[in-house]
């Protein structure tokens, strides 16, 4: 990537956009990436580099934004979660399918060098085999969020093939970081329980003990995504979304590993809505293809990761309550 790159996050705030967005600086200099979301930013975002308050479903908006800021590049990380959308599946279709749409209408329009935009493990389905579940297999989301997962994978190769847009995507796991808290995923449960095991050393799981899912600590998930978009154009095979795979984990494997920590901790078990979601996700993912084609390696296990969890969330809590 040249240096003359200037990158468009837009969903900078979220729990992905806020850590990438300061990767993306570090890497390519903060007046090179610029920041956007419907919501004002906290203090780092703000103070680091330029931030546009912008909705992507608003195409003149975003047309505007390029435009004034020369974009080559953009992260398109909006979008409502498994567990939202299930709460209202039409305005979630149209938040994950008209913000897609417009990004990749106007990246041909202006001619943008790369795209990145997430998919996620949703895409699978109660057909698709549920172990090592490979790059091409059977896809039969039962959820809106994977619906528009699917679809979203669709339309970024066929804007590959019908107009040669460099777009890249990964189908990302739970993600877990402590920085900004996910927002309406099912995944969500192993970033909450860390806060709760620390403030309070209970936690009721909404999800089943025996519930295994794959699982990222955010580091690799970032250091994956900066990885496939400096990669060379030749070396991506897949239009659609790459599976990638870090750690497979249920609540109980995790609680196990949080008491090592802290023994007093326990968990309980109130299974919702969100089971049925979880249910039909794959256990654990085939990832061989991106680390053949772009080099691919997570480095953390489940181990390292809520040492660092732990670590960095009770500094937070110490620090909130010292103010
Ligand atoms: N973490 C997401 C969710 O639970 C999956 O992509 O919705």
């Amino acid at each position: 990537m040249s240096a003359k790159e200037c990158i468009l996050i837009i969903g900078a705030n979220g729990q992905i956009g806020s850590e990438l967005t300061m990767a993306l600086r570090k890497a390519y200099g903060s007046s090179q990436v610029v920041a956007s979301d419907i919501k004002t930013p906290g203090k780092e975002l703000k103070n680091s580099g330029p931030f546009e308050m912008l909705d992507v479903g608003d195409r003149n908006a975003l047309h505007d934004v390029v435009r004034q800021y020369g974009i080559t590049q953009i992260y398109h990380l909006a979008a409502v979660l498994s567990a939202t959308a299930e709460q209202n599946p039409h305005f979630a279709w149209d938040i994950n399918m008209r913000g897609l749409l417009n990004v990749l209408e106007i990246a041909v329009e202006r001619k943008l060098n790369r795209v990145f935009w997430p998919s996620s493990i949703a895409v699978f389905g109660p057909g698709t085999p549920t172990e090592n579940t490979p790059q091409s297999t059977i896809m039969d989301p039962g959820t809106v969020y994977g619906i528009s997962k699917l679809a979203g994978e669709r339309w970024c190769e066929y804007y590959h093939l019908k107009h040669q847009l460099d777009v890249r995507s990964l189908r990302y796991p739970g993600l877990i970081s402590y920085r900004s808290l996910p927002g309406g995923g099912t995944t969500d449960y192993a970033v909450d329980i860390y806060y709760e095991a620390l403030k309070n050393q209970q936690y009721t799981c909404f999800l089943a003990a025996d519930t295994t899912l794959p699982m990222m600590y955010m580091p690799d998930a970032i250091q994956g995504t900066l990885a496939l978009m400096q990669a060379a154009a030749g070396k991506i095979s897949i239009r659609s979304s790459y599976n990638i795979a870090s750690m497979s984990f249920s609540p109980e494997e995790l609680a196990d590993e949080i008491k090592k920590h802290l023994p007093e901790f326990t968990i309980a078990y109130k299974p919702d809505y969100r089971q049925e979601i979880a249910s039909t996700w794959p256990r654990s993912i085939d990832d061989s293809q991106a680390r053949k084609d772009w080099g691919w390696h997570p480095e953390f296990s489940i181990d390292r990761m809520t040492a660092d969890m732990l670590n960095h969330i009770d500094k937070k809590i110490r620090q909130r309550s010292f103010y």
